[in-house]
């Protein structure tokens, strides 16, 4: 069976100030959402190399550093700065009635796992 994509809601709107962080269950992610120049990210939690949790990590601009190896990525892309065929999976965000929306795909296995 092929996956599927779904916009599913995460949040309120004001629950993501400018510059704040958020992470939240969408379907079988973790997703970190950022708010930075007016612009909402979406990309997964897990880092690239080893697994840390991004939400800890520190963020200038437009990047984010990982806080266990300090590898960096760019949150508009989840790319690697150093080698940006690594990357983040990042997911598409959209506003609509005050809530914040991501798309997801799902995989479409049937493993029972949620
Ligand atoms: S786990 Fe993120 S840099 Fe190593």
């Amino acid at each position: 069976m092929s996956g599927y994509k779904e916009w599913i809601v995460v949040c309120k709107e004001a629950d993501l100030q400018e510059n704040s962080r958020l992470v939240v269950p969408a379907g079988e992610y973790a997703v970190l959402l950022l708010r930075r120049a007016g612009r909402i990210f979406a990309l997964g939690n897990s880092c690239a190399h080893l697994g840390c949790k991004m939400a800890r990590g520190k963020i200038e601009g437009f990047v984010i550093t990982c806080p266990c190896h300090d590898w960096t990525f760019d949150i508009r892309s989840g790319e690697f700065t150093a080698a940006p065929e690594i990357k983040i999976k990042t997911f598409p965000t959209r506003v609509q009635n005050d809530h914040i929306y991501i798309e997801i795909e799902h995989s479409g296995e049937q493993n029972g796992q949620y």
